[in-house]
């Protein structure tokens, strides 16, 4: 065996988004494209020699051909030992967990989250640091420009390791360690939560269709809510893990999730709770019988009941959300009294956070929630978290929500998604906005009035990192909001996301429709952006 220099020419489209570098497998499949960008990460985080690496992915297409070219790489970079997932797999929060657990000098986790999978699907990569959380801007910046320099990288000439038996085998000399990728995160989820309580709700007839979408939390919820926990065999649905996700779009919302919420829109025999996680595992859907909870709502709720959870009942630190997520959570931490946190886009800027002891809970509106216990978000810990504080208060879901709204009032949000438009007509789109800013102020629509507009910038508390651009917001002087970004995650041209929030006090308009209550504000961003006259698009993609 023996570790070769391999010549390679800089590829000049590997900065990483939101969430890491995410492209097409065929962009992946170039010659030298993963390799230059994993020497990138080597080259860039300068991890001592001998140094432990943790390494899985969500198991979608090409999952398993990285794994073994970064398991080649990671030997030829000095590396001592890799503790891989069994199959080359991990979940994202599992990988998390694991990193913190064992203490390694970090990770490298293989997904493309949300996205479809299969051969012309996406794939991606992302580095995570010693904390578990996803590397902060500074490292991926440094990243990025190492990969527009990279001149060679190092790989180890050898056969591929078999990642099906637990246990070490050499490369090179690196130890490649495989683990059950399971059992570290169901040990420290039973540490948090109450399964007592919640094993007592299961045996009581309580029913839960968890739907997996045939992404990486099948196995993960298969463990830890029907063998841990008793749920009825079954209760998982679409459990095994597939390389194109079944041809689904691996993303736990309303549309994309549709043979759940039609089980859970059954007219005479829909469970008592449904929940569904995405292609990594780290998103969530929360939905009871005929009922939604947005994921603004849900991390307000979770924040208004920590203290029912074992895990938590010492109380909140404070809370962090994402400035397009709803302002409901700060409702709960004005309540409560603790500081709350508004951040950019992306879980790369909650872990500071977390780290410097700042927030214990924090969520975004994409249906991502997490705590302290890992520093990414976790779908499952979000359902068992539900299902903890239903245990206690033996409430269904909608009644839970509509308590907490007449507590605390409602906050309507809604996003609208304009997937796939022509890069200049969205990048047109947030241009003409900017340059509205200055004719906005004051301007009267209906019973709105425009009191602020900006494009959000943030200065990290800890590090005192600056990002910019990250958001144009426009602000009328009830508190209702329209946020303008867009995406960092997509693989095809841009997409648009107007996010759009009203807030109502009166529990007599608390029933109404998100889409009703929200219609004037969807007109006015329409108005406002020229969305329709720009972009040729008279309908949102997606709408959740
Ligand atoms: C999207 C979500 C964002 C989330 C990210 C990764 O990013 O909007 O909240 O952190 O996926 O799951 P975007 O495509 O908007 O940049
Ligand atoms: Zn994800």
């Amino acid at each position: 065996m023996s570790i070769r220099n391999i010549p390679t020419t800089p590829f000049s489209d590997q900065k990483p988004g939101t969430s890491g570098l995410r492209k097409k497998v065929r962009v992946f499949q170039q010659a030298h494209y993963l390799e230059n960008f994993v020497q990138a990460i080597f080259d860039s985080i300068a991890a001592p020699k001998g140094a432990t690496l943790v390494l899985g992915g969500d198991g979608r297409y090409y999952n398993q051909t990285a794994i073994q070219t970064i398991l080649k790489m990671a030997a030829a970079n000095g590396f001592g030992k890799v503790l891989v997932g069994r199959g080359g797999i991990l979940s994202t929060p599992a990988a998390s967990c694991v990193i913190r657990k064992h203490k390694t000098f970090g990770g490298i986790i293989l997904s493309a989250s949300h996205n479809p999978g299969g051969a012309d699907g996406d794939f991606g990569i992302k580095y995570n640091s010693s904390n578990g959380g996803p590397a902060t801007e500074t490292v991926t910046e440094a990243i990025y420009a190492k990969s527009k320099t990279l001149g060679s990288y190092r790989i180890l000439e050898a056969e591929d390791v078999s990642l099906y038996k637990f246990g070490s085998t050499l490369l090179g000399n690196m130890q490649v360690e495989v683990i059950d990728p399971v059992s570290d995160y169901a040990e420290l989820m039973e540490s948090l939560f109450d399964f007592t309580a919640i094993r007592a709700l299961f045996a009581s007839g309580f029913r839960i269709k968890f739907d997996a979408m045939h992404a990486v939390n099948g196995p993960y919820a298969q463990e830890i809510l029907e063998h841990r926990l008793g749920a009825a065999p079954g209760s998982v649905m679409n459990a095994l893990p597939l390389e194109d996700f079944g041809g689904g779009h691996p993303d736990p919302n309303l549309t994309y999730a549709h043979e759940l919420v039609e089980i859970m829109y059954d007219e005479d025999d829909a469970p008592d709770f449904g929940a569904a996680s995405d292609g990594d595992g780290d998103r969530n859907m929360i939905l009871g019988n005929h009922f939604f909870v947005t994921p603004s709502d849900s991390l307000a709720l979770l924040a208004a009941n920590a203290t029912l959870i074992p895990g938590y009942k010492q109380g909140l630190a404070g809370v962090a959300r994402s400035m397009p997520t709803s302002a409901a959570v700060d409702r709960v931490a004005q309540a409560l009294n603790i500081p709350c946190y508004e951040t950019p886009t992306g879980w790369k800027f909650f872990g500071n956070l977390m780290d410097a002891g700042k927030v214990t809970l924090c969520g975004e509106e994409s249906f991502g929630t997490g705590s302290s216990h890992v520093r990414e978000k976790d779908g499952l810990w979000a359902v068992l978290f539900w299902l903890n504080i239903i245990a206690v208060r033996k409430q269904s879901v909608e009644l839970i929500v509509r308590e907490h709204w007449a507590k605390y009032g409602r906050n309507f949000y809604s996003r609208y998604d304009y997937e796939g438009l022509p890069t200049e007509a969205a990048n047109g789109v947030m241009q003409h906005l900017r340059a509205s800013f200055a004719t906005l102020g004051g301007t009267q629509f209906g019973r709105y009035t425009v009191k602020t507009c900006d494009d959000f910038s943030y200065t990290d508390p800890v590090d005192k990192s600056i990002s910019t651009a990250q958001g144009v917001r426009i602000i009328f002087s009830d508190g209702s909001r329209i946020v303008f970004r867009l995406s960092g995650t997509g693989t095809e041209g841009a997409t648009l996301r107007v996010y759009l929030e009203a807030f109502e006090a009166d529990e007599e308009h608390h029933h109404l429709d998100a889409q009703v209550a929200l219609k004037d504000l969807i007109d006015i961003a329409l108005q406002i952006s020229e969305l329709r006259q720009r972009t040729g698009r008279e309908q949102p993609t997606v709408i959740t």
